[in-house]
């Protein structure tokens, strides 16, 4: 039986953990070659290792996507892999919260550098690989905070807010030559990002769907953003969040 993602190569940033792990496993299960990344070397060999057990066709590039030059290099480690990349799932981030009074310099630059300015990078190193084949497909990561004002979250909020905008623009822009840009925006989901943080089930218990979402409900939405199932979904943001956004 011929799989949704046969044949495509798919880099999934932040694929080590929560929903970028869980994404890996979706999009492998769909027949893609996932290249696995993150900081830590240790944590994508095992990645790798689970995905190749399962029958997936699996490697890792790892890399640090605090500046710029991480993201650029992970492109250009990326294409060697299997010489394309088809499908870019921009899913590393970090988050943190507070006061903008108690954010430091570090903090903005931290949070921008890995939420916004890597996904722009990878996006402008990967996508005219893409125009050029006339295909493609991107998915971002965005999150909840994105699309409301709320105390604690603004710098947060605001880098996916950022990348939610830039999801419509390079739809706009990139549409046109065959490459699909859509977003994610998940919800309250249970991750090793999201383990400490303390009071998030009382809040997900008012959510219509009554609970936190797991990695693997965000990754069967955006394993559908990648697929030719969604080929004529362009610049769509779809909420995963038991419809915390809706009611
Ligand atoms: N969990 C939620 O409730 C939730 C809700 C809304 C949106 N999101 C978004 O979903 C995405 C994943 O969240 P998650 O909860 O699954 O996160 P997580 O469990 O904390 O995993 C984060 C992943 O990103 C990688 N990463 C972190 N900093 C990096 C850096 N500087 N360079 C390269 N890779 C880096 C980590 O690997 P290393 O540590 O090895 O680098 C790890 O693989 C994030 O963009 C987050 O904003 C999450």
């Amino acid at each position: 039986m011929t799989t949704p993602l046969d044949g495509r190569t798919a880099l999934v940033t932040g694929s080590t953990s929560g929903i970028g792990r869980a994404t890996a496993d979706a999009l492998a299960a769909r027949g893609a070659h996932v290249i696995v990344s993150g900081r830590d070397e240790a944590r994508c060999e095992l990645m790798v290792k689970a995905l190749r057990s399962a029958g997936a066709a699996a490697d890792f590039v790892a890399a640090d996507l605090a500046t710029p030059a991480g993201a650029r290099s992970l492109a250009e480690r990326a294409l060697r892999v299997t010489g394309r990349v088809d499908v870019l799932v921009n899913n590393a981030g970090i988050y943190s919260f507070g006061p903008t009074t108690s954010r430091t310099e570090t903090d903005v630059d931290g949070i921008y550098g890995v939420n916004l300015k890597a996904p722009f990078f990878l996006v402008q190193a990967l996508v005219p690989h893409m125009v050029e084949r006339g295909s493609g497909a991107v998915v971002n990561v965005l999150t909840g905070a994105a699309h409301r004002g709320s105390a604690a979250a603004g710098l947060y909020g605001s880098s996916k807010a950022a990348l939610l905008l830039l999801t419509k623009a390079w739809a706009a822009e990139f549409g046109p030559s065959g490459v699909r840009v859509n977003a994610v925006s998940p919800g309250m989901i249970r991750t090793e990002g999201t383990a400490g943080g303390a009071g998030l089930e009382p809040i997900a218990a008012t959510i219509p769907a009554r609970r936190l979402g797991d990695p693997h409900e965000v990754a069967a939405a955006v394993a559908f953003l990648a697929s030719d199932e969604a080929a004529y979904v362009h610049g769509a943001i779809l909420p995963v969040d038991g419809g915390a956004t809706a009611a």
